[in-house]
Protein backbone atom coordinates (compact mmCIF):
# COMPACT_ATOMS: atom_id res chain seq x y z
CA UNK A 1 0.00 0.00 0.00
CA UNK A 2 1.24 3.32 -1.05
CA UNK A 3 1.23 5.78 2.59
CA UNK A 4 3.74 8.72 2.97
CA UNK A 5 2.34 8.76 6.49
CA UNK A 6 1.44 5.11 8.04
CA UNK A 7 0.33 6.73 11.58
CA UNK A 8 -2.02 9.17 9.80
CA UNK A 9 -3.56 6.36 7.35
CA UNK A 10 -3.94 3.88 10.57
CA UNK A 11 -6.37 6.89 12.52
CA UNK A 12 -7.74 7.18 9.25
CA UNK A 13 -8.59 3.25 8.65
CA UNK A 14 -10.12 3.11 12.28
CA UNK A 15 -12.19 6.38 12.10
CA UNK A 16 -13.48 5.13 8.35
CA UNK A 17 -14.50 1.55 10.05
CA UNK A 18 -16.59 2.90 12.17
CA UNK A 19 -18.21 5.35 10.36
CA UNK A 20 -19.00 2.38 8.02
CA UNK A 21 -20.63 0.55 10.69
CA UNK A 22 -22.34 3.78 11.08
CA UNK A 23 -23.53 4.07 7.28
CA UNK A 24 -24.75 0.15 8.42
CA UNK A 25 -27.13 0.10 11.30
CA UNK A 26 -27.99 3.71 11.26
CA UNK A 27 -28.05 4.86 7.47
CA UNK A 28 -30.31 7.48 8.04
CA UNK A 29 -28.14 9.01 10.18
CA UNK A 30 -24.69 8.58 8.19
CA UNK A 31 -26.11 9.86 5.14
CA UNK A 32 -27.87 13.28 6.61
CA UNK A 33 -24.33 14.28 8.90
CA UNK A 34 -22.38 13.38 5.09
CA UNK A 35 -24.78 14.86 3.14
CA UNK A 36 -23.75 13.01 -0.08
CA UNK A 37 -27.40 11.66 -0.83
CA UNK A 38 -28.20 14.07 -3.76
CA UNK A 39 -28.00 16.97 -5.20
CA UNK A 40 -31.15 19.39 -3.24
CA UNK A 41 -29.37 18.96 -0.56
CA UNK A 42 -26.01 21.21 -0.50
CA UNK A 43 -26.01 24.76 -1.42
CA UNK A 44 -26.52 24.97 -5.28
CA UNK A 45 -29.73 26.86 -6.43
CA UNK A 46 -32.31 25.47 -8.07
CA UNK A 47 -31.72 27.02 -11.35
CA UNK A 48 -27.91 25.39 -10.97
CA UNK A 49 -29.91 22.12 -10.56
CA UNK A 50 -31.87 21.85 -12.99
CA UNK A 51 -29.15 23.20 -15.39
CA UNK A 52 -27.16 20.45 -14.31
CA UNK A 53 -29.59 18.11 -14.91
CA UNK A 54 -30.46 19.90 -18.08
CA UNK A 55 -26.86 19.00 -19.18
CA UNK A 56 -26.73 15.45 -18.59
CA UNK A 57 -30.32 14.80 -20.97
CA UNK A 58 -28.59 16.83 -23.63
CA UNK A 59 -25.60 14.48 -22.90
CA UNK A 60 -27.44 11.05 -23.43
CA UNK A 61 -29.36 12.54 -26.32
CA UNK A 62 -26.07 13.99 -27.97
CA UNK A 63 -24.84 10.60 -27.92
CA UNK A 64 -28.25 8.42 -29.15
CA UNK A 65 -30.15 10.52 -30.82
CA UNK A 66 -27.63 10.60 -34.20
CA UNK A 67 -28.58 14.00 -34.60
CA UNK A 68 -32.48 13.31 -34.65
CA UNK A 69 -34.39 15.99 -32.02
CA UNK A 70 -34.83 13.96 -28.62
CA UNK A 71 -38.25 13.97 -29.04
CA UNK A 72 -37.97 12.04 -32.31
CA UNK A 73 -35.70 9.42 -30.78
CA UNK A 74 -37.84 9.15 -27.39
CA UNK A 75 -41.48 8.95 -28.42
CA UNK A 76 -43.15 5.96 -27.27
CA UNK A 77 -40.27 4.32 -25.23
CA UNK A 78 -40.23 2.78 -22.13
CA UNK A 79 -37.04 4.28 -20.11
CA UNK A 80 -35.29 3.21 -16.83
CA UNK A 81 -32.72 4.85 -14.79
CA UNK A 82 -30.77 3.50 -11.93
CA UNK A 83 -29.61 5.56 -9.42
CA UNK A 84 -31.53 9.26 -10.29
CA UNK A 85 -30.77 10.55 -6.67
CA UNK A 86 -33.21 13.09 -5.32
CA UNK A 87 -34.23 14.87 -7.79
CA UNK A 88 -36.19 12.81 -10.28
CA UNK A 89 -35.33 15.68 -13.33
CA UNK A 90 -33.61 13.99 -15.79
CA UNK A 91 -36.73 10.97 -15.84
CA UNK A 92 -39.04 14.60 -16.38
CA UNK A 93 -37.15 15.16 -19.06
CA UNK A 94 -37.02 11.96 -20.46
CA UNK A 95 -41.17 11.99 -19.64
CA UNK A 96 -41.23 15.61 -20.87
CA UNK A 97 -39.70 14.64 -24.46
CA UNK A 98 -42.13 11.49 -25.47
CA UNK A 99 -41.21 8.60 -23.45
CA UNK A 100 -44.10 6.63 -23.01
CA UNK A 101 -42.94 6.36 -19.15
CA UNK A 102 -39.80 6.29 -17.20
CA UNK A 103 -39.10 4.01 -13.97
CA UNK A 104 -36.04 4.76 -11.80
CA UNK A 105 -34.64 2.51 -9.59
CA UNK A 106 -32.70 2.83 -6.28
CA UNK A 107 -30.85 0.83 -3.65
CA UNK A 108 -31.41 4.11 -0.99
CA UNK A 109 -34.51 5.96 -0.76
CA UNK A 110 -33.46 9.39 -1.57
CA UNK A 111 -36.03 10.95 -3.60
CA UNK A 112 -37.63 13.83 -1.49
CA UNK A 113 -40.24 16.63 -2.54
CA UNK A 114 -37.86 19.56 -1.06
CA UNK A 115 -38.86 22.87 -1.53
CA UNK A 116 -35.27 23.20 -3.44
CA UNK A 117 -36.49 20.46 -5.50
CA UNK A 118 -40.31 21.50 -6.43
CA UNK A 119 -38.35 24.65 -7.23
CA UNK A 120 -35.73 22.49 -9.42
CA UNK A 121 -39.09 20.85 -11.21
CA UNK A 122 -40.46 24.35 -11.89
CA UNK A 123 -37.14 25.62 -13.13
CA UNK A 124 -37.05 22.76 -15.82
CA UNK A 125 -40.42 22.57 -16.43
CA UNK A 126 -40.05 27.08 -17.38
CA UNK A 127 -36.81 25.54 -19.48
CA UNK A 128 -39.11 23.82 -22.06
CA UNK A 129 -41.01 24.58 -25.50
CA UNK A 130 -45.11 24.51 -24.86
CA UNK A 131 -45.27 21.08 -26.08
CA UNK A 132 -42.53 19.99 -23.99
CA UNK A 133 -43.74 21.90 -21.09
CA UNK A 134 -47.25 20.82 -21.06
CA UNK A 135 -46.34 16.98 -20.94
CA UNK A 136 -43.81 17.54 -17.66
CA UNK A 137 -46.50 19.23 -16.24
CA UNK A 138 -49.03 16.50 -17.06
CA UNK A 139 -46.15 13.84 -14.88
CA UNK A 140 -47.14 15.07 -11.83
CA UNK A 141 -50.53 13.95 -9.90
CA UNK A 142 -51.75 17.25 -9.66
CA UNK A 143 -51.30 18.93 -13.32
CA UNK A 144 -48.25 21.12 -13.31
CA UNK A 145 -47.46 21.16 -9.22
CA UNK A 146 -44.66 19.24 -8.19
CA UNK A 147 -45.60 18.95 -4.30
CA UNK A 148 -48.22 16.74 -5.40
CA UNK A 149 -45.28 14.33 -6.63
CA UNK A 150 -44.93 12.59 -9.61
CA UNK A 151 -47.58 10.70 -10.77
CA UNK A 152 -46.19 7.15 -11.54
CA UNK A 153 -48.03 6.13 -14.33
CA UNK A 154 -45.77 9.07 -15.71
CA UNK A 155 -42.32 8.53 -13.51
CA UNK A 156 -42.32 5.77 -11.44
CA UNK A 157 -39.58 5.17 -8.55
CA UNK A 158 -38.66 2.33 -6.62
CA UNK A 159 -36.16 1.34 -3.98
CA UNK A 160 -34.95 -2.53 -3.85
CA UNK A 161 -32.67 -4.12 -1.64
CA UNK A 162 -29.78 -3.94 -4.09
CA UNK A 163 -31.15 -1.54 -6.58
CA UNK A 164 -32.05 -3.70 -9.31
CA UNK A 165 -35.30 -3.66 -11.36
CA UNK A 166 -35.67 -7.35 -11.97
CA UNK A 167 -37.97 -6.62 -15.18
CA UNK A 168 -36.55 -8.68 -18.30
CA UNK A 169 -36.99 -7.50 -21.43
CA UNK A 170 -39.02 -4.38 -20.61
CA UNK A 171 -36.75 -1.51 -21.79
CA UNK A 172 -36.15 0.96 -24.56
CA UNK A 173 -33.78 2.86 -23.17
CA UNK A 174 -31.98 2.83 -20.04
CA UNK A 175 -30.07 5.59 -18.23
CA UNK A 176 -27.19 5.97 -15.52
CA UNK A 177 -24.92 8.78 -14.50
CA UNK A 178 -22.50 8.40 -11.64
CA UNK A 179 -24.26 5.63 -10.29
CA UNK A 180 -22.27 2.24 -11.77
CA UNK A 181 -18.83 3.38 -9.79
CA UNK A 182 -21.49 3.11 -6.50
CA UNK A 183 -23.03 0.12 -6.86
CA UNK A 184 -22.50 -2.55 -4.76
CA UNK A 185 -22.69 -5.77 -7.04
CA UNK A 186 -21.30 -4.43 -10.30
CA UNK A 187 -21.97 -8.40 -11.92
CA UNK A 188 -25.38 -7.84 -10.63
CA UNK A 189 -26.65 -4.81 -11.77
CA UNK A 190 -24.90 -5.35 -15.03
CA UNK A 191 -26.70 -8.50 -15.23
CA UNK A 192 -29.87 -7.06 -14.34
CA UNK A 193 -29.63 -4.25 -16.90
CA UNK A 194 -28.40 -6.62 -19.59
CA UNK A 195 -31.85 -8.74 -18.97
CA UNK A 196 -33.93 -5.52 -18.74
CA UNK A 197 -33.35 -4.42 -21.97
CA UNK A 198 -35.79 -4.90 -24.92
CA UNK A 199 -33.51 -6.98 -27.94
CA UNK A 200 -33.73 -3.62 -29.58
CA UNK A 201 -32.90 -1.03 -26.64
CA UNK A 202 -30.09 0.90 -25.78
CA UNK A 203 -28.51 1.88 -22.59
CA UNK A 204 -25.54 4.23 -22.45
CA UNK A 205 -24.10 4.74 -18.67
CA UNK A 206 -21.79 7.84 -17.29
CA UNK A 207 -19.49 6.03 -15.14
CA UNK A 208 -16.56 8.36 -12.68
CA UNK A 209 -13.72 6.27 -11.73
CA UNK A 210 -12.23 8.88 -9.53
CA UNK A 211 -11.49 8.37 -6.02
CA UNK A 212 -14.27 11.08 -4.65
CA UNK A 213 -11.76 12.48 -2.28
CA UNK A 214 -10.38 9.49 -1.01
CA UNK A 215 -7.17 10.06 -2.61
CA UNK A 216 -4.45 10.70 0.75
CA UNK A 217 -1.26 12.04 -1.60
CA UNK A 218 -1.14 10.96 -4.92
CA UNK A 219 -3.81 10.48 -7.90
CA UNK A 220 -5.67 7.05 -7.33
CA UNK A 221 -3.79 6.15 -4.13
CA UNK A 222 -6.79 4.70 -2.62
CA UNK A 223 -6.14 1.98 -5.32
CA UNK A 224 -3.40 1.24 -3.00
CA UNK A 225 -5.80 -0.07 0.11
CA UNK A 226 -5.66 -3.64 0.29
CA UNK A 227 -9.41 -4.93 -0.53
CA UNK A 228 -10.33 -6.51 2.67
CA UNK A 229 -9.11 -2.79 4.32
CA UNK A 230 -11.05 -0.96 1.88
CA UNK A 231 -14.36 -2.78 2.55
CA UNK A 232 -14.01 -2.49 6.02
CA UNK A 233 -14.22 1.13 5.79
CA UNK A 234 -16.90 1.91 2.75
CA UNK A 235 -18.55 -1.24 2.07
CA UNK A 236 -22.26 0.53 3.40
CA UNK A 237 -21.55 4.22 2.71
CA UNK A 238 -22.26 4.12 -1.12
CA UNK A 239 -18.33 4.88 -1.96
CA UNK A 240 -16.74 4.28 -5.23
CA UNK A 241 -16.18 0.48 -5.75
CA UNK A 242 -12.65 0.87 -7.48
CA UNK A 243 -13.68 -1.70 -10.83
CA UNK A 244 -11.93 -0.15 -13.42
CA UNK A 245 -12.78 -0.13 -17.06
CA UNK A 246 -11.28 -3.60 -17.68
CA UNK A 247 -13.58 -5.11 -15.35
CA UNK A 248 -17.04 -3.58 -17.35
CA UNK A 249 -15.73 -4.61 -20.88
CA UNK A 250 -14.95 -8.23 -19.01
CA UNK A 251 -19.20 -7.79 -17.86
CA UNK A 252 -20.62 -6.47 -21.00
CA UNK A 253 -19.03 -9.19 -23.04
CA UNK A 254 -20.13 -11.44 -20.08
CA UNK A 255 -23.84 -10.91 -19.99
CA UNK A 256 -24.57 -10.88 -23.75
CA UNK A 257 -24.37 -7.26 -24.55
CA UNK A 258 -21.85 -5.24 -27.00
CA UNK A 259 -20.45 -1.92 -26.76
CA UNK A 260 -21.54 0.71 -29.47
CA UNK A 261 -19.61 3.45 -27.85
CA UNK A 262 -17.07 3.36 -25.41
CA UNK A 263 -14.70 6.53 -24.76
CA UNK A 264 -12.60 8.12 -21.88
CA UNK A 265 -13.18 11.20 -20.31
CA UNK A 266 -10.05 12.30 -19.44
CA UNK A 267 -7.35 10.42 -18.61
CA UNK A 268 -3.74 10.70 -15.92
CA UNK A 269 -0.97 10.67 -17.19
CA UNK A 270 1.12 6.82 -17.53
CA UNK A 271 3.78 8.27 -14.85
CA UNK A 272 0.81 9.35 -12.33
CA UNK A 273 0.67 5.32 -12.18
CA UNK A 274 4.24 4.45 -11.83
CA UNK A 275 4.30 6.68 -9.22
CA UNK A 276 1.73 4.74 -7.09
CA UNK A 277 1.89 0.95 -9.20
CA UNK A 278 3.94 -0.45 -6.56
CA UNK A 279 1.86 -0.42 -3.89
CA UNK A 280 -1.41 -1.11 -5.86
CA UNK A 281 -3.94 -3.56 -4.41
CA UNK A 282 -3.75 -7.22 -5.86
CA UNK A 283 -6.52 -7.16 -7.96
CA UNK A 284 -5.48 -3.76 -9.92
CA UNK A 285 -1.68 -4.89 -10.37
CA UNK A 286 -2.31 -6.86 -13.84
CA UNK A 287 -4.30 -4.46 -14.95
CA UNK A 288 -2.60 -2.47 -18.28
CA UNK A 289 -1.09 1.09 -17.54
CA UNK A 290 -3.38 2.17 -20.31
CA UNK A 291 -6.69 1.30 -18.62
CA UNK A 292 -5.70 2.21 -14.51
CA UNK A 293 -5.15 5.73 -16.15
CA UNK A 294 -8.92 6.27 -17.33
CA UNK A 295 -10.73 9.09 -14.66
CA UNK A 296 -14.04 8.29 -16.29
CA UNK A 297 -16.31 6.78 -19.36
CA UNK A 298 -19.05 7.00 -21.38
CA UNK A 299 -20.12 3.84 -22.47
CA UNK A 300 -23.42 2.84 -24.72
CA UNK A 301 -24.05 -0.58 -25.07
CA UNK A 302 -26.81 -2.88 -26.35
CA UNK A 303 -27.31 -6.73 -26.92
CA UNK A 304 -25.67 -8.87 -29.47
CA UNK A 305 -27.93 -10.50 -31.30
CA UNK A 306 -28.06 -14.03 -30.89
CA UNK A 307 -27.04 -14.44 -27.96
CA UNK A 308 -30.30 -13.95 -25.80
CA UNK A 309 -33.23 -16.72 -25.90
C1 LIG B 1 -23.70 10.13 -6.97
S1 LIG B 1 -25.42 9.79 -6.98
C2 LIG B 1 -25.85 10.23 -8.64
C3 LIG B 1 -27.26 10.74 -8.74
C4 LIG B 1 -27.67 11.26 -10.12
N1 LIG B 1 -27.60 10.22 -11.12
C5 LIG B 1 -26.85 12.47 -10.52
O1 LIG B 1 -26.24 12.47 -11.61
O2 LIG B 1 -26.82 13.44 -9.75
C6 LIG B 1 -25.44 8.02 -7.00
C7 LIG B 1 -26.82 7.42 -7.02
O3 LIG B 1 -26.70 5.99 -7.17
C8 LIG B 1 -27.54 5.36 -6.22
N2 LIG B 1 -27.09 3.98 -5.99
C9 LIG B 1 -26.10 3.54 -5.20
N3 LIG B 1 -25.99 2.20 -5.27
C10 LIG B 1 -26.94 1.80 -6.16
C11 LIG B 1 -27.32 0.52 -6.68
N4 LIG B 1 -26.71 -0.61 -6.30
N5 LIG B 1 -28.34 0.48 -7.58
C12 LIG B 1 -28.96 1.61 -7.98
N6 LIG B 1 -28.63 2.85 -7.51
C13 LIG B 1 -27.64 2.93 -6.62
C14 LIG B 1 -27.46 6.31 -5.03
O4 LIG B 1 -28.46 6.08 -4.07
C15 LIG B 1 -27.62 7.64 -5.74
O5 LIG B 1 -28.97 7.89 -6.08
Amino acid sequence: MYSESPGRDAVRFAKAVLTNQMARFTPGLYFGLTRQTGRGKGSEEPAEIAAYFIRCFNEYMERLADGRPADEYLAGKSVLEYGPGDVLAVALLMYAHGAASVHCVDRFPIQRISDTNIRTYLAIIDSLDPPQRDRARRAFKEFGDPASGLDPEAVRYVVTPDGLIDRPDSYDLIVSRAVLEHVDQLDMTIADMAAALRADGVAIHKVDLKSHGMDRYLPFDFLTWPEPAYRLMNSHKGNPNRWRVDKYRELVHRHGLRFRALADTGQLAPEDIDRIRAGLAAGFRDIPTADLTWLGFWMVVDRTPGLHS
